[in-house]
């Protein structure tokens, strides 16, 4: 490594790795060279300042400059660490899946508040266990949504989809890790489709035997498809015209598929209302992100009979990003 001192302590390596980001003009610099440190040390932040003068290896300083030289390049820190937080939890990320974003957490957010809402209004006590609640998450990526909520609701069944098989695995990973694997179905399926009977690959009744499920928590049939009480989704919504705006780090990076919605980038909406007009029990919830130019698309989608009590919910930078509906 021709670029690192002698010196090969924690603060001569992080001070070199920090210089090497910024001359690359990579945001939060700082932060970025740290996490890459403790990715490669094993270690927690806390450790790397309470240790400044401890030597590392050649081999420990190679590793570090190695992706230090990658993130330089634009791969985004949370691929070479290979993990990101949402809603307080550790999620594994690779290059199949999307990074976790923080605003993303409106959409939980949201979720548990018309949920709440619903059981006022019905004269109900609040539920906050999800006893009987079915709920999807349609494009699951990481699964830090369908997760998210299956901690925070730990009676809830929920069945969470994605059209990539490779993001399912780490799906499946993330909920195993957070020991909600039994209480998730995932589906390899476009948007609900393969849910249901009749198109099932992924939804046998056999996976609902190897959860350990109850008789009624197995797969749903066409008898009742009007059978969920939430529905949620982050849907790609970036349009294709767009994706010279986008940070290399998430054009050059971030797969595709989790990105695009098409052209204009709110195309999938319009079909996903669909279905959940369709899969939504009287009186259940959708709550939908939506990207920072989707709501004048979207939320005509949600006028006429079929829903009620439409609202928006502003992010923390005032981009409207996330709208919820019930279903009449
Ligand atoms: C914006 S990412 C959201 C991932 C995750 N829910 C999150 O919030 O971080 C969209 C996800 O939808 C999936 N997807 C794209 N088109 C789909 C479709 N037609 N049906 C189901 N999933 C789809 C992508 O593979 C990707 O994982």
């Amino acid at each position: 490594m021709n670029r690192i001192s002698q010196d090969k302590s924690v603060r001569a390596l992080l001070k070199c790795g920090i210089s090497q980001l910024r001359d690359a003009h990579v945001p939060s610099f700082t932060l970025a060279a740290e996490l890459l440190l403790l990715g490669v040390l094993g270690r927690d932040r806390s450790w790397i300042y309470a240790h400044p003068e401890e030597e590392l290896s050649a081999s420990v300083a190679d590793r570090f400059f190695a992706l230090v030289a990658r993130r330089a390049a634009g791969e985004p820190t949370q691929y070479l660490t290979g993990k990101q937080e949402f809603w307080g939890l550790e999620f594994e990320v690779t290059p199949d899946v999307l990074i976790p974003r923080p605003e993303t957490e409106h959409v939980v957010e949201s979720a548990f508040d018309r949920l709440a809402v619903r059981e006022i209004r019905a004269g109900r006590p609040q539920k906050n266990d999800g006893a009987g609640l079915r709920i999807a998450d349609i494009g699951t990526g990481s699964g830090c949504i369908a997760i998210a909520l299956a901690k925070e609701l730990p009676q809830a069944v929920i069945f969470a989809t994605d059209i990539s098989p490779a993001v399912l695995e780490v799906a499946r990973r993330n909920a195993e890790r957070h020991s909600v694997a039994d209480r998730i179905q995932f589906h390899e399926s476009n948007l609900l489709d393969q849910v249901f009977a009749g198109g099932a690959q992924h939804a046998a009744p056999l996976e609902a035997t190897v959860l350990g499920m109850e008789s009624h928590e197995s797969p749903i049939t066409s008898h009742d498809s009007r059978s969920f009480d939430l529905i949620v989704s982050n849907p790609p919504y970036v349009g294709r015209r767009e994706a010279v705006t986008l940070m290399r780090e998430v054009r050059d990076h971030e797969p595709e598929v989790a990105l695009y919605g098409g052209e204009e980038g709110y195309e999938l909406y319009a079909d996903l209302i669909t279905q959940a007009a369709a899969h939504l029990k009287p009186g259940g919830i959708l709550v939908l992100e939506l990207g920072h130019n989707s709501l004048p698309s979207v939320q005509p989608l949600l006028d006429g009979p079929t829903w009620t009590n439409v609202g928006v919910t502003n992010d923390l930078a005032g981009i409207p990003r996330v709208i919820a509906a019930e279903r009449l």
